[in-house]
């Protein structure tokens, strides 16, 4: 059975972006197969939150992965920082990471322009990190985004390199994955880019409806197609990806029919995008609280998820330092 791995950082409540790019694979996946869902919380301390805020932030998101469906009978479910084999495995792929490769990482500089304050060394080494959670478990198949594309390319250079370097073939080589097969973005409300965590333009599973209305009533749009059949301007292109995931095909066909006609209303269309996307979220935010606050369940997941990932990587950690040369005594 092919293996898959991927892991979402605990800087915030789980996004439509992070659904639709992430999660909503995750739960097709853990059906067929052997799969590894984590928190990536050693990854959110390249941005050092704070001590207090931390484990709450970690607890949120495991409460909302289960509340969205991943199933810890399935799939195995867990934290990061409980598994400290990746943090030694890391430490030796970092030796065979070059500086040039990782400076020239677009979220590497990215981050560097955005906090120039605190461009620690976790910042740049961000992709062996990464790869490290990936090959662990020998994963074949990555469900991610597309913003996370280029770190898998790090991932697939670096499992590949050490194949090299050590004259084996050791490590498999992971693909990026969508269900929909090319990776997809989801964009923010505010026009341009995507919907991100730390970009105030998300909307939040756990959210509750009037804030997404509000939300998705003040999305930006344009003034309004005055040639028929005019390409669509992007911030109207954004709200009908959106609609692509959440409403019914025919709904989306019609808002595009009405914008080629220059008929289409953009309150109609918002409004019906806000119910769309109220329909899609309340199941999931409803049972969020409620996993959310119970302490036995969470931990009694957490638990299960650090000994069955403990397995693979322990094993895995052991086969790389024999291939490395390390013998004990
Ligand atoms: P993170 O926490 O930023 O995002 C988690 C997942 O959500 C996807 N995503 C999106 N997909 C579509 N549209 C969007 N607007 C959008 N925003 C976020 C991301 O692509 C990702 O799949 N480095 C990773 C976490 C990580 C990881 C890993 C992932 C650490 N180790 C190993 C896979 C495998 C990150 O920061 O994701």
């Amino acid at each position: 059975m092919e293996t898959v791995v991927s892991g979402i950082r605990p800087t915030g409540n789980l996004h439509l972006g992070n659904y639709f790019g992430a999660v909503k694979n995750f739960l097709k996946m853990q059906e067929n197969f052997n799969c590894y869902f984590f928190i990536a919380d050693y990854h959110s301390l390249t941005t050092h939150p704070h001590p207090a805020d931390l484990h709450g932030n970690v607890r949120q998101i495991l409460a909302e992965y289960l509340a969205a469906g991943l199933d810890p009978e399935k799939a195995t479910i867990y934290i990061q920082s409980d598994l400290p084999e990746v943090a030694e495995l890391t430490l030796l792929m970092n030796m065979n990471a070059y500086l040039g490769e990782l400076e020239r990482t677009t979220s590497f500089k990215d981050k560097a322009r955005k906090q120039p304050e605190n461009v620690n060394a976790g910042l740049l080494t961000y992709p062996v990190l990464m790869a490290s959670d990936i090959i662990i478990h020998q994963a074949s198949k990555v469900p991610v985004g597309k913003d996370q594309e280029q770190n898998l390319e790090m991932t697939r250079k670096f499992a590949n390199r050490f194949n090299r370097i050590y004259e084996t073939d050791y490590f498999t080589i992971p693909q990026p994955f969508n269900f929909g097969e090319s990776l997809i973005k989801i964009p923010g409300l505010d026009g341009s880019g995507k919907m991100g965590k730390s970009e105030g333009n998300g909307i939040f599973l756990a959210e509750e409806p009037a804030s997404i209305r509000k939300k998705v009533m003040k999305a930006v749009t344009d003034s309004g197609p005055t040639v028929p059949d005019s390409p669509v301007s992007e911030p109207v292109q954004n709200l009908f990806t959106i609609m692509e995931v959440v409403s019914q095909k025919e709904v989306l066909d019609q808002f595009k029919e009405d914008y080629a006609k220059c008929i289409i209303r953009y309150g109609d269309l918002k409004k019906k995008l806000a119910e769309d996307i109220i329909n899609f979220t309340a199941p999931i935010r409803e049972k969020i609280n409620a996993i959310a606050a119970d302490d036995a369940y969470l931990r009694k997941v957490a638990q299960m998820g650090k000994e069955k990932a403990h397995a693979s990587a322990s094993k895995t950690v052991k086969e790389v330092r024999e291939i490395i040369g390390f013998k004990p005594f």
